[in-house]
């Protein structure tokens, strides 16, 4: 149960996992801001609520924050810029995301914004890391840079229905009978399901102990990408061959992702560069922070399955780049 009688702020509202996250705030009578690029995404859903206040806002354009953050002493901070249709787009994400966050902190400072709550990446650190993840990273530097105190929970790949790790994953072994597959396949990580995520998300507003704190958060399993493969697989009762070869580079693997799956290739081309690095929680303090049973990945996969049948425009939220 959380109480908190003031107004939130969720970025990324229109998101996969704000707008799971903002269903589950009203759900409890928490009263929430949504700042929002496009407010007609979620005005006609909200336009008779109490709980929910659509903003329009956008992080590019500091001149539009003044007015999110009035009055607000909690921001969840769940934007990225990836997603971009053309190659120009895709190569300027990171640097878009430099700028929303450095927009958002000072905005933030003057508002005099006491918390920000961000979900960032889990992996590795240092040199090797993608450009995707080293960018989640950074943001999380420039978050906690402000006078508000961040947290920061670190998440790998979010399993859900509308998020991009399950739809690639659904389209690639719904579609394909024999996958002819790069090595990143044996990359391990440790995805974790959308319910749970949330429930993290919502578990950092009750506990205050998580105030400052960088966590890294993960599902109940460390599995490769084969195995989450072959588990999808074993679920729906499909029979696969997955080889894998040496010669299919990073670049060459986005190629053919790009080719099965519905999400666009501003997305897929930064995550699959991610695939080559390791997801694995380094500490378990979530784990005593916020106590939850986590889900095993093949029932997020039945989850999501069952979600997905319910058609399209049913689901809770969607990813918002490539589902409208
Ligand atoms: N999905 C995962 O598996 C996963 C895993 C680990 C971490 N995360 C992190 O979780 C967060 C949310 O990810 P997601 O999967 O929910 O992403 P998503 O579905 O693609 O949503 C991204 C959100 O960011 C908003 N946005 C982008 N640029 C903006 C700007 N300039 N101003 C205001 N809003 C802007 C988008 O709004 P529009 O509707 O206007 O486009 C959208 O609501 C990100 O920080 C991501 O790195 C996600």
């Amino acid at each position: 149960m959380i109480e908190y009688s003031g107004k939130i702020l969720i970025t990324g509202a229109t998101g996969f996992v704000g707008g799971r996250l903002l269903h589950n705030f009203t759900a409890r009578g928490i009263k929430v801001r949504c700042l929002v690029r496009s407010p007609d995404k979620l005005r006609k859903e909200f336009s008779q609520s109490e709980e929910v206040d659509v903003v329009a806002g956008d992080l590019l354009k500091p001149e539009t924050l003044d007015t999110v953050l009035d009055g607000i002493e909690v921001a969840y901070y769940m934007v990225h810029s990836m997603g971009g249709r053309t190659i120009g787009e895709n190569k300027v994400f990171a640097e878009k995301d430099r700028n929303a966050a450095r927009n958002f902190v000072k905005a933030a400072d003057r508002a005099g914004l006491a918390r920000i709550i961000y979900l960032g990446g889990l992996g590795e650190t240092g040199d090797e890391l993608s450009k995707h993840l080293a960018s989640r990273q950074e943001v999380a530097e420039i978050l906690s840079s402000g006078r508000a105190q961040t947290t920061e929970l670190r998440a790998p790949n979010i399993m859900g229905a509308g998020g991009a790790p399950f739809e690639m994953l659904r389209s690639l072994v719904e579609r394909l009978p024999v996958m002819v597959c790069p090595r990143w396949i044996e990359t391990r990580a440790q995805p974790i399901d959308i319910r749970d995520m949330v429930h993290y998300l919502l578990g950092c507003l009750r506990e205050p102990a998580t105030t400052g704190l960088s966590l890294d958060v993960g599902g109940p399993e460390v599995l490769s990408y084969r195995d989450m493969m072959e588990i999808y697989a074993r679920v729906r009762g499909l029979k696969r061959l997955i080889i894998t070869v040496p010669v299919l580079t990073p670049r060459l693997s986005t190629y053919w992702v790009n080719m099965v799956t519905p999400v666009p290739s501003g997305i897929v081309n930064p995550l699959v560069e991610g695939l080559r690095n390791e997801v694995i929680c380094r500490d378990n303090r979530i784990q005593e922070l916020i106590p939850i049973e986590l889900t095993p990945f093949e029932q997020s996969i039945c989850n999501a399955l069952q979600e997905v049948e319910k058609g399209p425009g049913k689901l809770v939220s969607r990813q918002a780049c490539f589902m409208k």
